[in-house]
């Protein structure tokens, strides 16, 4: 599968994932058949403010695991400056931003302190706004000395029940097929909760009117619903987010390489391999926290006992 020129080895591709993307578990999702990976959602005002905490979240110091960045933007000014400073950094004390594939924009976060400042979802319907902001991606793709293959967006269907019913999506699809390279639909609404059932139909209706690529998210969680977005909605790939948390495996099993939960060896070897890389790579303490977690779920579950809840630490992303 193609998007822009990345030739990606699977259409099985690891969603941004806050808490959860650092290099090291990007590289476990990879070695498992992930065919592109991203980083958390970076804030673009951080890293234009040259906050350090927000800079280190752009970990891409693996040369091998096809990586791109995920940038929450409020307006096309605030990324012509993030995308400044990325230049800046990847030329002199961040070599490893060198590593960077893909930009991608995100307009799904739910959370209310984004939504407040005119971000993410805020702009879903703004698509004058939208194509100025694309339009500063698209030139600064064309001039950077970075190696990007790809620059994307992924999109919710509306800030709420409204402008889904409305489709505003479609007119961002016509913007990507002018300024993007491909287009990601996590097919809910932002007021809706990750337990609401995603709304396929609204990916192929994406995909019909789409001459990029277009990457169906929401609730594939086994090679069975993947085949079945795929099929359903004809979309050129998956994006996939709390199945990959739940067991990174399932890109084993959608890779048709084996299946989708590891044995207890696996288990125990991937964990060890995670802790050096992301000791050596100095993971930020919340990365610990969620894996050493997530990880004991697996085994927890594997050993046959009960595990309760979802496993998913509270996120604003999951409502
Ligand atoms: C823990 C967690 C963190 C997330 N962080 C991000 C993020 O940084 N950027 C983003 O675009 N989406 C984020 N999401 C949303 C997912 O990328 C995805 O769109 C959503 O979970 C639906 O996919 P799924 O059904 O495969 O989980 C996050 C989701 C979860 C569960």
């Amino acid at each position: 599968m193609k998007l822009g020129s990345l030739e990606l080895a699977s259409p099985f591709i690891l969603s941004p994932l806050e808490s959860v993307s650092d290099a090291a578990f990007r590289r476990l999702c990879w070695s498992l058949g992930a065919g592109f990976t991203w980083t958390e959602m970076i804030r673009a005002r951080g890293l234009v403010r040259n906050n350090k905490s927000t800079i280190d979240l752009i970990d891409s110091f693996d040369a091998d695991v096809p990586t791109g960045v995920q940038l929450m933007v409020a307006n096309e000014k605030e990324l012509e400056e993030a995308l400044a400073k990325l230049d800046a950094l990847a030329a002199t004390t961040h070599p490893h931003f060198k590593n960077l594939r893909a930009v991608d924009l995100n307009f799904g976060c739910p959370s209310p302190e984004v939504i407040k400042v005119g971000a993410g979802p805020a702009l879903l319907k703004r698509h004058h706004k939208l194509k100025a902001i694309f339009q500063v991606l698209r030139a600064w793709k064309q001039r950077t000395a970075l190696p990007i293959g790809a620059v994307t967006a992924k999109v919710r269907l509306g800030l709420n029940r409204a402008e889904m019913d409305q489709k505003v999506i479609l007119p961002i699809v016509d913007l990507a097929n002018e300024l993007l390279d491909g287009l990601t639909v996590h097919a809910r609404h932002a007021r809706e909760e990750s337990t609401t059932p995603a709304h396929w139909e609204a990916i192929a209706e994406a995909k019909q009117r789409a001459t990029v690529p277009v990457i169906g998210n929401g609730d594939v969680v086994s090679a069975d619903s993947a085949r079945k977005l795929m099929q359903e909605t004809g979309c050129d790939a998956v994006m996939i987010a709390r199945g990959a948390i739940r067991s990174p495996w399932l890109f084993r099993e959608l890779t048709g390489r084996g299946p989708g939960q590891p044995t207890l060896a696996e288990l125990e070897a991937a964990e060890a391999e995670w802790t050096r890389r992301a000791t050596e790579l100095q993971s930020k303490p919340k990365y610990f926290e969620w894996h050493r977690e997530g990880f004991r779920r697996i085994r927890a579950r594997l050993s046959g006992q009960a595990v309760s809840g979802t496993g998913l630490p509270a996120n604003e992303h999951m409502r």
